[in-house]
């Protein structure tokens, strides 16, 4: 099968493009003929070696985790799914080595869920991810009520793309940060407040609307001092999903019951199920995508390397 891999850790340059063996399902998983799938910034932290104290590799390894695709095997055990359906999945690991962006990859089955037919596999691979993160963080770790308030940095991003309107789905009032030029996209995704980071002091601007602070930050920058402001930003009793970090160590946190964790995207098919629904509905919207071929994963992670792009970077595998 053509594939992307890489063989080193290192910069854009190690991803090669390929032939590799298909991979077979293991037990509880199935085979899936990628239509589509999507760079996330982890992809590229992978490749660069980092995080190798949580997650191991077996070289060459193939990067991807959010995939869209077809059903064309079913592992030992799998009862409920067919040769032939159309999915979409977050197929991550601790151990990487049989990535998404290929032509085939394995994933669990409690990890898909049905991809609605009227989405391109380019939208359905977009979506799980940056989805299940966002979800995770608003709703089951933050507990987002109608009314209450949440600060969304990097509001064009991915996980901002559909924070935006799950916090917003929620009933919440939404502050996010972005570019002035990005202001129509995050505005038009349903914030309430822009906040130009290049031109304001997005603390001092919260500041100013709500003196009590936010009931919820999702931090998704890294940089001197983020981790704290992000504490003193959260109101009393309030609650910060670190994406990036481990809160830092502040007394602040205890004396103001501040919950504070670092969250890790979970795979889940039924939350998933759930989150594709709400987009069915139309209560969120796919976020902007980038199509780019899977021959040109490398420009990809440049791009994303960038930190400058809106929504998400789709890589097309193959016609389905
Ligand atoms: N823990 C988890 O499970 C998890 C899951 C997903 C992502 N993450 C992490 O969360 C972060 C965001 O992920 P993502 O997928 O949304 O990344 P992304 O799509 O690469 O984010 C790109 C966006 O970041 C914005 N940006 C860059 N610098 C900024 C700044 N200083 N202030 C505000 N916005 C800024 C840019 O908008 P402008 O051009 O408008 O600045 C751009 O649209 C990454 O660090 C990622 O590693 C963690």
């Amino acid at each position: 099968m053509k594939a992307v891999y890489y063989h080193e850790h290192g910069a854009p340059e190690v991803l090669q493009y390929g032939e590799l063996p298909v991979p077979e399902p293991g037990p509880g998983q199935v085979l899936v003929q990628v239509g589509a799938a999507a760079v996330n910034p982890v992809d590229r932290r992978l490749r660069s070696g980092e995080l190798q104290e949580y997650i191991s590799r077996t070289f060459p390894v193939v990067p991807g985790w959010d995939m869209a695709g077809r059903i064309v095997k079913l592992g030992e055990g799998v009862s409920d799914w067919q040769v032939g359906d159309d999915v979409m999945g977050l197929a991550f690991t601790w151990a990487i080595q049989h990535g998404s962006y290929a032509e085939y990859a394995p994933i669990d089955v409690s990890a898909i869920t049905r991809k609605p037919e009227q989405f391109s596999f380019e939208q359905a691979a977009a979506i799980p991810l940056v989805s299940l993160t966002a979800w995770q963080s608003l709703d089951e770790f933050g507990n987002l009520q109608p009314g209450q308030s949440v600060l969304i940095q990097a509001g064009a991003g991915g996980v901002g793309s559909i924070a935006i309107p799950i916090a917003k789905h929620l009933g919440a009032k939404v502050y996010t940060t972005s570019r002035a030029a990005n202001f129509d996209y995050v505005l038009g995704l349903g914030a309430d407040v822009a906040i130009d980071y290049t031109v304001d002091d997005y603390r001092s601007v919260i500041r100013s609307q709500e003196p009590e602070g936010v009931d919820l930050v999702l931090e998704a920058l890294l940089g001197e001092g983020v981790a704290e402001d992000a504490i003193r930003l959260a109101k009393t009793g309030g609650a910060v999903a670190y994406m990036n970090n481990e809160p830092p160590e502040m007394a602040d946190i205890a004396e103001r019951n501040i919950k504070a964790e670092f969250l890790h995207h979970r795979p889940d098919g039924a939350m998933l199920q759930n989150l594709v629904a709400l987009f069915e509905q139309g209560v969120l919207k796919i976020p902007e995508i980038d199509v780019m071929p899977l021959t040109e994963a490398v420009a990809a992670h440049h791009r994303s390397e960038s930190g400058r792009t809106r929504g998400k970077v789709v890589l097309h595998v193959q016609d389905l």
